[in-house]
């Protein structure tokens, strides 16, 4: 099986507990810090063309139609999807949803998205190139690719069975399991990341013509501490980065 397959299912086999985690709005973390930064950063998205890639149960996709953007959802867990979709039927907000892999958006036009957003995702997407490579075919000249994903400099992996920080394990790609188990789970589930540097992030961005135009290290909202005080551990390190890249001309 390969490793995209196996990922696939993965997230396949997730999505109950997921759904329910994010539903409920027991992610604190996107609650009270990833959401509020990265909505503030992209700003009014009113009338504009929006991709949502890796949009898993469309939780996010539907904040931003609902601030009246026209937002096509794409994800390559097909329950996800079935789940957004079964949203939508209920409450219609516009949405187009589709399966596909992001590393092969063949189904989506060139040059036709205003923004292209994908939230705490590309460190699960298997060919982060490949995918960063789609996102600016689909942008239009002088768009933005909006997304966060678990900060590369301080966020533990796991190495060979042991969890070790990447102060202590930053450079080569790793492909580590992460077992959600946390009690806000109705069911614990595992899914695979891939841990890269910021150089290979970097790198990826500028070979498609995508110029980092914002970083953003987002902290907790006051709300959020208050109601969460673990969160209190991302005023000192950084749990997530988000970056807006901009597309620019050919040379
Ligand atoms: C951590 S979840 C985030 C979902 C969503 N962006 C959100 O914030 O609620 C990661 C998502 O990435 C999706 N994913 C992982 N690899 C993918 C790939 N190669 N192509 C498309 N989606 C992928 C998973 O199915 C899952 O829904």
């Amino acid at each position: 099986m390969s490793e995209k397959h196996s990922v696939g299912k993965e997230w396949d086999a997730a999505t109950e507990s997921w759904v329910d985690f994010v539903r409920r709005g027991n992610d604190y973390y996107r609650e009270y810090l990833n959401n509020p930064a990265t909505l503030e950063l992209i700003g009014d998205v009113s009338r504009l063309i929006v991709l949502d890639l890796a949009c898993g149960d469309g939780y996010n996709t539907r904040i931003l139609a609902k601030k009246g953007a026209k937002v096509t959802g794409v994800d390559f867990s097909e329950k996800m999807i079935e789940l957004a979709k079964r949203e939508e039927a209920e409450e219609k907000l516009g949405i187009d949803y589709h399966v596909a892999d992001a590393a092969d958006l063949r189904i989506l036009p060139s040059n036709h998205f205003d923004l292209v957003t994908c939230f705490m995702s590309l460190q699960d997407i298997e060919n982060y190139r490949r995918a960063i490579s789609e996102v600016a075919r689909v942008l239009r000249h002088r768009s933005q690719f909006v997304f966060s994903i678990l900060h590369p400099c301080f966020c533990p992996i796991i190495v060979n069975g042991k969890r070790v920080t990447t102060t202590k394990r930053y450079f080569g790609v790793v492909t580590y399991p992460i077992q959600w188990k946390m009690e806000r789970l109705i069911k614990p589930f595992k899914t695979t990341s891939f841990h890269r540097t910021l150089t290979d992030y970097f790198d990826a961005l500028s070979k498609s013509r995508l110029c980092v135009s914002k970083l953003v290290e987002p902290r907790p909202t006051p709300e959020g501490l208050q109601k969460h005080p673990q969160l209190r551990e991302v005023l000192v390190i950084p749990q997530s980065i988000i970056i807006q890249a901009t597309k620019i001309a050919d040379k």
